[in-house]
């Protein structure tokens, strides 16, 4: 498919690399349809640029490093790449988790980043168990100040909520969407509850309905190894692409009642309502051409 025509999409920040794994020798992907390269100009400033149709280069793209990733745009966005106090914490523990390609719409990741009712099935006896599958109630909203929408007051029973920790217990969560492709999480951290862990996924849509994502974390946890930190979250990732590419439709769809929501689903029908707003087609069922 060719570039995206879909202004919302092409007017927005994206991750589209890990800044660690940058070197001169340029490397393709594609962004919204669109081939493009990246890579270090030989002062070891990044390069993106786009790769045109007669495999000439486009002029080089606004590009910032930021949390471990290269961010990219091919449009002009109102808004900077999303703010993550916690980044500023020296003692955090970041974790950059690899990235993970599914075949399935950006938007469609976000939404089932948003879902806590697939725990006790998709992540069994790591962040759900039956029988504790309800999802109590909780807090959705579009908040217009920012843009953004968040999801508070989330509790979900877990087995086993974070490196740390072995037994079982309810977990505190909140969810921000602060960009259409970028969905966050905080979690009240075991092992220090006066802080949140932070949790960002940042998803380079390639084509509707082709995406990578790259879960970063910011961690309060002096104990686990690095290791062990990015194995948890690699499988529970790895659990997640089999559902996202198996949801049909694979592009989200936005047409009113397309898919009948739950009240668990709240989060969801916000982060609907608000791209629907947006006027968002790339990675929807109206199409992103
Ligand atoms: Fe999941």
């Amino acid at each position: 498919m060719a570039k995206t025509t879909d202004r919302v999409a092409l007017d927005d920040w994206y991750a589209i690399a890990t800044a660690s794994e940058l070197s001169e020798s340029m490397e393709t992907t594609r962004l919204l349809g669109q081939a493009i390269e990246y890579g270090l100009k030989a002062d070891g400033t990044p390069l993106v640029r786009e790769i045109l149709d007669d495999g000439a280069r486009g002029a080089a793209l606004p590009s910032q490093v930021r949390y471990g990733c290269l961010f990219t745009t091919l449009g002009k966005p109102t808004k900077d790449i999303v703010h993550i106090a916690e980044a500023d914490e020296d003692d955090r523990r970041f974790v950059l988790c690899g990235w993970v390609t599914m075949r399935a719409s950006g938007l469609r990741v976000v939404e089932n980043f948003l879902d806590m009712a697939h725990f006790p099935f998709v992540h069994t006896d790591i962040l759900g168990s039956e029988p504790h599958t309800e999802v109590p109630g909780y807090a959705s909203e579009i908040r217009r100040d920012v843009d953004e929408v968040w999801a508070t007051n989330c509790t979900f029973f877990q087995p086993r909520i974070a490196a740390t920790e072995d037994t079982g217990d309810f977990v505190h969560l909140t969810y921000r969407v602060p960009s259409p492709f970028v969905v966050m999480l905080y979690r009240i951290c075991p092992t220090s509850p006066n802080r949140l862990d932070a949790i960002a996924l940042f998803i380079q849509p390639m084509e509707d309905g082709l995406c990578r994502a790259q879960p970063v974390m910011y961690l309060v946890d002096p104990i686990s190894t690095d290791n062990a930190l990015l194995k948890f979250e690699q499988v529970i990732f790895m659990q997640d692409r089999i559902i996202v590419e198996n949801q049909r439709p694979l592009l989200m769809p936005l047409e009113p009642r397309a898919e009948i929501p739950t009240r668990a689903d709240s989060s969801s029908i916000a982060y609907r309502r608000w791209l629907k707003e947006k006027g968002i087609r790339f990675g929807t069922t109206a199409g992103g051409a």
